[in-house]
């Protein structure tokens, strides 16, 4: 009976559709796109219209410390849940799929169970995370990370936002400090539908990846300390310029990833200076350095070279340079079976399958080290994502899906 299920069960595109657009108008943009960075009034509506959702499909859902959602649906046993989710936070440019093709997959595959009155054998769940893109709070995975008992919760409390706001306070103004306790709760295993966000798919003309990890990712905030004075004035020897230092870190950067090629990547993406003026030499500035790489190694010696270039520039320009580490994730490898399974549901379907690895960072790589865990991706068109133009057809939107609900008949067992 098992088999029957699993090879005939197919997800509604409609449907799923019809949710990702609807999610999609909550803190839409008016040029399209979407701008919910977690724990905003635009994530609280956008976390009451899924916990809506979650509730008319039958799930039994939970808030936790930190405030993540975590919608269950009964198995013919207790126990661990096998658990399908991603986030609904937003950067502040994204689109509709980030996170929320996780999250509204998940929630399909369900609909999917309920129609076809499936009884898992284990509980299967769909969870929400809490500001997994980091981009109004470090760091990113905060949510996940405190489920899975890898991220203190008091430091995750206290997590202090770039608009000035403590994590905590966020969480009770929106309603989201839940109850249930964070850290302790273990998966049987865990699977996330997300788009790739890169090109290598829609490149090589495959439909599913078959995502083997992801890379390691540093996070650094550098903050110079210049002197302020007269642009006309002010001999160029003689300046402390902040906003110069600034330019040197982002060359820099980019010309250390060029140098050291293969899979380096190194982004400076926020860059504040004080106080901003066209005739005033800049006595602060403030900036990220995204690093990132597959190999450890090579990260830590990306990161070596970035504090002896800061350490030069500081004396060179006769300005402060202080750091402070926003996040640091080494590379995560998902477990082989969890690969091997996407790759054999997928090709069960007809579709096109690559083993790859993840540029961008996920809630699964906080489950990975405690439960057998995987990701699905598909294509991104033109590779584009955390842009408002982030698109993916929803024919493999479909496929994706599919495949998930294969993985979860797969590890949940459909017992009736
Ligand atoms: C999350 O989207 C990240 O990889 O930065
Ligand atoms: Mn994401
Ligand atoms: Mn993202």
């Amino acid at each position: 009976m098992t088999e029957t299920k699993t090879a005939t069960e197919r997800i509604n595109i409609e449907r799923l559709m019809s949710k990702i657009e609807a999610l999609g108008q909550v803190g839409g943009l008016p040029g399209g796109g979407v701008c919910r960075l977690a724990l905003t009034d635009e994530d609280k509506a956008g976390r009451d219209l899924v916990v809506s959702w979650m509730k008319e499909l039958g799930l039994k859902v939970t808030v936790d410390e930190v405030g993540n959602i975590i919608g269950i649906r009964a198995g013919r046993t207790d126990g661990a849940p096998f658990l399908m989710g991603s986030h609904i936070d937003t950067v502040r440019t994204g689109g509709y799929y980030d996170g929320n093709y996780g999250v509204l997959g998940g929630l399909e595959v369900i609909a999917c169970l309920n129609d076809a009155r499936i009884t898992t054998e284990i509980p299967v769940g769909v969870g929400v995370f809490t500001n997994e893109e980091g981009a109004r709070f470090a760091p990113d995975m905060l949510g996940s990370l405190a489920h899975q008992g890898q991220l203190d919760k008091e430091a995750a409390l206290g997590a202090v936002s770039i608009d000035g706001k403590v994590l905590r306070d966020e969480l009770v103004r929106i309603g989201y400090m839940g109850t249930e306790p964070v850290g302790s709760m273990r998966a049987a295993g865990y699977v996330e539908l997300h788009i790739e966000q890169g090109p290598v798919l829609e490149r090589e003309g495959i439909t599913i990846g078959a995502v083997e990890g992801v890379q390691g990712i540093s996070w650094t905030e550098v903050n110079i300390k210049g002197v302020s004075n007269h642009a006309g004035t002010t001999p160029m020897s003689m300046r402390c310029d902040a906003a110069y230092c600034a330019a040197r870190i982002a060359v820099f950067v980019r010309e250390l990833a060029l140098r050291m090629g293969r899979r380096q990547v190194a982004t400076v993406g926020a860059i504040t200076v004080w106080p901003n003026l066209v005739n005033v030499v800049a006595n602060r500035a403030k900036l990220t350095v995204d690093l990132r790489n597959t190999d450890n190694e090579l990260l830590k010696q990306a990161e070596a070279e970035l504090a002896a270039f800061l350490e030069q520039l500081k004396q060179d320009e006769k300005v402060g340079i202080e750091t402070r580490k926003l996040a640091r994730f080494e590379p995560v490898d998902f477990a082989p079976e969890m690969i091997d399974l996407v790759e054999r549901e997928a090709r069960a379907l007809g579709f096109s399958v690559k083993r790859m690895p993840s540029g961008a960072g996920h809630d699964a790589q906080a489950f990975a080290p405690n439960c057998p865990t995987g990701m699905i991706f598909v294509p991104s068109v033109r590779g584009i994502s955390h842009n408002i133009e982030e698109h993916t057809e929803p024919k493999d939107l479909e496929a994706g899906a599919n495949v998930l609900l294969r993985v979860v008949l797969n590890r949940a067992g459909s017992a009736a």
